[in-house]
């Protein structure tokens, strides 16, 4: 089959990491006899030094062309918020690439590798197993919510609102239903309802929604809980369904158990199935171009590609495999090195995965 992919390298070690994608997407391609066509455009700050501005209108074009998105991460230094070249990427370029394609479903998978077990630092019986689903709202809350600034007494008051529609709820409860289908069969609503009203239309949405799934059990934890429960028992969860700011705060929290932030991969999806697809990790500026960075979040993002827009189980489970093994066999980038084993660079990383999808 044929795919054309909308690549966006993004900034710091985006492109390093998105090119050993590409390489171990092409050995994909090869082993299962499909073409992937990739067409790069610009966004985040490398859109800025071409064009002047974060999103250009010739990059969604491009996206909209394109079967999927596949994005490194985008952003600056700290030290450098306030130039121009990264002053408000994250609002112009990420939040609008979710809400121009409208990717209300954001799914965080943390999968617990076995070798990374030495690296967390939580007890290995604690995390050993763990394996769940964050499935965060992605184009609504208080990312999206009205905002205002005024006077109040000589002050500036400046405030964000959170705020959610029926609709936007049961959307995203259906698609975190269906999925747990697929897994086993049980959702976490994660919410605050013992003080947010917004909440409480979860509550009640899910409520109503949740009979049409009769095999799937849910249950509810107040986001407070949720939080400890994450390090305390992370094996009780399954699918975590929870609001944009929760979701963004608890996946972060939820990737300490793999072991390092670059293990973890991410889909965003519209009422469509059309995806963008991104590690959940930042542009790391820091270590940007010195073969340091760990390209398997880049890599597990691109499985997710393969399997939720392209409807390519195998090969995206090809890919998965091809991590283990590479894993298995020792080899480290630095993020990773404390659990012992083989330090090698990016791009041998990324080597060792191609190699091995080649010869499984
Ligand atoms: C994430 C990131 C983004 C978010 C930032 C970079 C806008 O933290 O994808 O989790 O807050 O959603
Ligand atoms: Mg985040």
């Amino acid at each position: 089959m044929h795919f054309k992919i909308a690549v966006l390298k993004g900034d710091g070690i985006g492109p390093e990491i998105v090119d050993e994608s590409l390489r171990v997407l092409q050995a994909v391609g090869g082993r299962f006899g499909h073409e992937f066509d990739f067409v790069e455009a610009y966004a985040g700050g490398e859109a800025w030094e071409r064009y002047g501005e974060h999103l250009p209108a010739v990059t969604i074009e491009a996206c909209r062309n394109a079967d999927a998105i596949l994005k490194g991460p985008f952003g600056g230094p700290t030290s450098e918020v306030n130039h121009p070249k990264w002053q408000g990427v994250e609002t112009t370029a990420i939040l609008g690439l979710r809400r121009v394609f409208d990717l209300f479903m954001n799914l965080r998978p943390v999968v617990v590798y076995p070798e990374m077990l030495p690296l967390s630092p939580l007890r290995p019986e604690i995390v050993e197993g763990a394996d769940m689903l964050i499935v965060r709202e992605l184009t609504s809350g208080i990312y999206f919510g009205e905002r205002g600034e005024r006077m109040v007494d000589g002050q500036r008051q400046v405030w964000d609102t959170e705020s959610y529609t029926e609709g936007e709820i049961a959307r995203i409860t259906h698609g975190a239903f269906q999925i747990a289908r697929g897994r086993r069969k049980h959702v976490t609503l994660v919410a605050k309802s013992n003080i947010l009203n917004s909440s409480v239309l979860w509550r009640e949405v899910l409520a109503q929604i949740a009979p049409e799934y009769p095999d799937v059990t849910h249950d509810y934890l107040h986001v407070d809980n949720a939080a400890m429960q994450i390090v305390v028992n992370p094996r009780q969860f399954d699918v975590l369904l929870t609001n944009n700011i929760f979701g963004d705060i608890l996946s972060d929290e939820a990737s300490v158990l793999a072991g390092s932030l670059g293990m973890l991969g991410s889909a965003s999806l519209n009422a469509q199935g059309f995806g963008m697809y991104e590690p959940i990790h930042g542009s790391a500026p820091d270590i940007a171009g010195e073969g340091k960075a760990n390209p398997i979040a880049m890599l597990l993002s691109a499985a997710m590609m393969l399997r939720l827009s392209f409807h390519l189980e195998a090969e995206a489970a090809a890919i998965e495999q091809a991590i283990r093994s590479a894993l298995a066999a020792g080899l480290r980038t630095p993020d990773i090195a404390a659990a012992g084993g083989t330090l090698v660079t990016t791009s041998q990383m990324g080597d060792a995965i191609e190699r091995a999808l080649a010869a499984p």
